[in-house]
């Protein structure tokens, strides 16, 4: 499957002799042979040796043992695959190993033939992995944040340093200026990219049901609760927790959602048992939240826990210059996964829409631009083809 180079394997093992077979069978296959003879000397190796593709990995050794390797393993990104290698006595661990991830186990003695499937198998897995990633830059692409305007660029690097801690964030700005954008793509950038993101819209759900929304219920804790139901809270452990318009969520509901953020601790709707997640919270709003406190609508604290890394998101008119990037942007991903032939826009349209004021900002810019394309026949778009109020902004044309 991957024609390319000799597949990579290192054999994590104490006994020179193990390792001494295995470099001659591996060797013979045509596969690149790595050893350690301790578990730290392995995760050493991993570190440094670029493209490590599979690891044999002896369950029982001197210092760290296989499992602590293992266990080590999980918590990085771009993992191999891992077989473990038991010995007598070390059956039972290497079922356990599985459970943690381990691709397979192989039992000593070791036979030949048993090894070359395990590695095959192990390695075709492998490359279904990499598809995998590249189907994720693929997903990562699709929350590019585009525009050359400092306030962009500033944005950017900002998402890039916040994305890989798990402190909370706080997006806000007006409406239709890419808030979830930013809140998708620092999950896409973090270290939990892989996990579930979830995103709860706290203006749309009604507020009777909120909580249960959030942090789930126990069958018969209210009339209707016929189901046992889990909440966006668990939903997200591991991952990421995005409480979309965080502004309009009551005071009641804001001060369970303190208490998760405040000690990381859920409570299902009519029981008593507590549960730990381990969930990273962006939030969003359009709303002024000092505002909102000051009316006492919205919880000071709440604020301050939220807030520890606060992003705006910028409106369209104060980055005008982006309009004409974004239009080329939206037309060109738009042909392109539509099967349209791709279309230019006129000097003069392109300037009336830059002096548009684009009140619903990136989101009505973007219809804007798909109806265009849906609409106009010709290769070019010309003042003439666009809505009127956008029509009224071109320079007088002469009759
Ligand atoms: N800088 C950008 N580059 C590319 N696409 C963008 C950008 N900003 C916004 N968009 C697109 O515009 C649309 C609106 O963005 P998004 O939904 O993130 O806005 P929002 O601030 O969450 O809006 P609302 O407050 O209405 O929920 C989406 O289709 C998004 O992909
Ligand atoms: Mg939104």
């Amino acid at each position: 499957m991957r024609p390319e180079r000799k597949a990579r394997i290192l054999v994590i093992d104490d006994e020179e002799g193990i390792r001494k077979t295995l470099k001659m069978i591996l060797e013979y296959e045509g596969y690149e042979f790595f050893e350690a003879g301790t578990g730290e000397d392995g995760l050493e190796m991993l570190r440094e040796t670029v493209g490590i593709d599979l690891v044999l990995l002896d369950i029982k050794m001197p210092g760290r043992s296989g499992l602590e390797v293992l266990a080590e393993l999980r918590g990085r990104p771009f993992v191999p695959e891992v077989i473990m290698i038991s010995g007598q006595g070390t059956i039972q661990a290497a079922v356990e190993a599985t459970k943690l991830g381990a691709f397979d186990f192989l039992e000593k003695p070791l036979h030949r033939e048993r090894v070359l499937i395990s590695i095959r198998n192990a390695l075709k897995q492998t490359s279904l992995d990499r598809e995998n990633q590249d189907l994720k830059k693929k997903a990562e692409k699709r929350y590019e944040i585009v525009g050359n305007h400092p306030l962009i660029q500033n944005l950017w690097k900002e998402i890039l340093k916040i994305a890989p801690t798990n402190a909370t964030v706080l997006v806000h700005g007006e409406s239709g200026t890419g808030k979830e954008l930013i809140a998708r793509s620092i999950h896409a950038h973090s270290l939990r990219a892989r996990e579930t993101f979830v995103q709860v819209n706290c203006a749309a759900i009604p507020e009777e049901l909120i909580e249960s929304e959030l942090f789930g219920h126990e069958r018969g804790s209210f009339t209707g609760a016929t189901e046992k139901k889990t909440g966006k809270f668990e939903q997200a452990d591991g991952g990421t927790i995005f409480l979309d318009e965080i502004g309009d969520m009551s005071l009641r509901t804001q001060s369970k959602v303190l208490r998760v953020l405040e000690e990381g601790e859920v409570q299902k709707v009519g029981s008593s048992k507590i549960s730990k997640v381990d969930v990273r919270v962006i939030a969003a709003t359009n709303k002024d939240l000092r505002k909102e406190i000051q009316e006492g609508r919205f919880r000071e604290d709440l604020y301050f826990r939220l807030n520890v890394l606060p992003l705006y998101s910028p409106a369209l008119r104060e980055r005008a210059e982006d309009i004409p990037v974004l239009i080329d942007y939206f037309s060109r991903t738009f042909a392109e996964e539509n099967n349209f032939k791709p279309r230019k826009f006129s000097a003069d349209a392109l300037a009336a829409m830059s002096r548009y004021a684009w009140k619903g900002n990136v989101r009505e810019l973007k219809n804007v631009v798909e109806r265009l394309l849906i609409m106009t026949d010709r290769e070019t778009i010309e003042v003439k083809d666009l809505p009127d109020a956008l029509r009224e902004k071109a320079e007088v044309a002469l009759p």
